[in-house]
């Protein structure tokens, strides 16, 4: 069992800090959110996370995980401190590690003992050397403190379960004594250990997500000439699963890859490769392609339809994919304000993520359209002009090709998710159109 403070309370600090107390380490999470760590402690999970509730009270319960404001406290005696604070795009595409600097001052001043810094974050390439040199200027006490990367790999949604059972634990250390101590601690996940040095570390990241979003993107691109030659992206997608080299997973084209991590981390290692003078072709790639498909449905509609003024259209999903109330780059939020201006009047339908799109978008008038939020998917559809699929959520997925011609005015239905039958669509009487398969 190690003593271990957590840095920073998002999606992958609290996570993280929650599975290290499962497994029995003496955890303590930090942030500089009084109101956030008082509802942690009364056991509420500030992110819409399967399963961490439960895991929350479970180990507060237990002793195993307290929650503060108080980081000289939480850092000075711990084993180890992981810092899992934000690192946001900027506007030239690369991260912003001022929130990590922070806490590595914080670290500086308040550790009395030989501790190891974990960044959990993801960082430009090199960035854990810079952090150990910041951390050894400011240092206090004369005690020992090592940085190691430690990049993590869940996706939202599943973030426990991932992080439980994880494919692989990646650490990048560059001395013994860290690795020892980072093996350690992850021993009783009983996972795959893979030890590298720190800059490999920081790399494996980047290049993980960015292959996954150069997978999505180049399926995306071939759909997208699928629907020109008269092949179906689903039934080519099937076929190339076949084939253990390409892998079965990460093959579904649709309305763009969204989200906390890949629009951001293709960027910022684009910004790397630039900043070191090398042209990285194929993830430029992947980012233009993106781009261009987030609006894809949009333009196949506009040129149906002529105008969206005053036509009743509903939206079904708004957060970047099912199981989360994130909106971070979701095809929502590039279409919606396109449908708004073009007068439409929208009618929301999301089972999570509405609340957090009516803080963007207020209900009520819009520029020359308006937007209302249901709580049933009936309500969004019924006597609408027009329909878009932005998530593939379950109650989206439950519903029947004859729900949409019968609730709608004109079953007319844009899917960014290749939800349906293409020819179940047709024989229901609704005009379907999709990503990559025939009209
Ligand atoms: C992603 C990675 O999957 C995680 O491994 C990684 O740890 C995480 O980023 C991170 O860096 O923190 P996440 O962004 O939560 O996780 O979500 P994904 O499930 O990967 O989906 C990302 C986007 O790609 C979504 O908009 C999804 O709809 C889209 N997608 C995914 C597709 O369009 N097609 C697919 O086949 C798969």
């Amino acid at each position: 069992m190690n003593k271990i403070a957590v840095a920073g309370t998002g999606y992958v600090g609290l996570v993280a800090g929650i599975c290290f107390a499962e497994v029995g380490h003496q955890v303590t999470c930090v942030d500089i959110d009084e109101e956030k760590v008082k509802l942690m402690k009364s056991g509420v999970s500030p992110i819409y996370e399967t399963g961490l509730e439960e895991l929350m009270q479970k180990n507060y319960a237990a002793g195993r995980v307290d929650y503060t404001t108080d980081y000289q406290t939480a850092y000075k005696d711990a084993d180890a401190i992981f810092i899992a604070v934000g690192t946001p795009e900027q506007p030239d595409g690369s991260a912003n590690l001022s929130y990590i600097a922070t806490v590595a001052r914080q670290i500086a001043e308040s550790v009395e003992k030989d501790c190891l810094v974990v960044v959990k974050s993801t960082v430009p390439v090199g960035t854990n050397d810079k952090v150990e040199q910041f951390i050894q200027d400011f240092l206090v006490k004369d005690v020992k403190v090592e940085v190691a990367s430690n990049p993590e790999f869940l996706a939202q949604g599943s973030a426990v379960h991932d992080t439980l059972h994880a494919e692989r634990i990646i650490i990048g250390t560059e001395s013994k004594w860290a690795e020892e101590l980072l093996t350690k601690i992850y021993k009783p996940f009983h996972l795959p250990i893979v030890s590298v040095n720190r800059r490999s570390a920081e790399m494996i990241k980047y290049a993980s997500n960015d292959f996954l979003a150069l997978k999505i993107s180049y399926m995306n691109d071939i759909a997208n000439l699928c629907e020109l030659v008269g092949a179906d992206i689903q039934d080519v997608a099937k076929g190339m699963s076949f084939d253990e080299r390409i892998g079965s997973k990460f093959l579904n084209a649709g309305i763009g890859f969204g989200g906390s991590c890949f629009p951001k981390d293709t960027k910022a290692l684009d910004y790397i490769a630039k900043q070191n003078g090398y042209d990285l072709k194929t993830v430029k790639a992947a980012i233009d392609v993106n781009k261009e498909q987030k609006t894809m449905l949009y333009k196949k509609a506009s040129k149906r339809l002529i105008t969206f003024n005053g036509l009743k259209v509903a939206v079904l999903g708004l957060t970047f994919k099912p199981g989360t109330d994130d909106l971070r780059e979701a095809a929502s939020l590039e279409n919606v304000p396109l449908l708004l201006e073009q007068g439409a009047d929208i009618y929301a339908y999301d089972p999570v993520g509405a609340e957090n799109f009516a803080k963007v978008h207020p209900e009520g008038k819009s520029g020359k359209g308006s937007i209302t939020y249901v709580a049933n998917i009936e309500h969004a559809l019924e006597g609408a002009n027009v329909c878009f699929i932005f998530t593939e959520w379950g109650e989206v997925k439950a519903l029947t090709p004859e729900t949409y011609r019968k609730l709608m005015r004109t079953p007319l239905v844009y899917d960014g998710r290749n939800i349906y039958c293409v020819e179940e669509m047709q024989e229901a009487g609704v005009e379907y159109h999709s990503i990559g398969r025939k009209p």
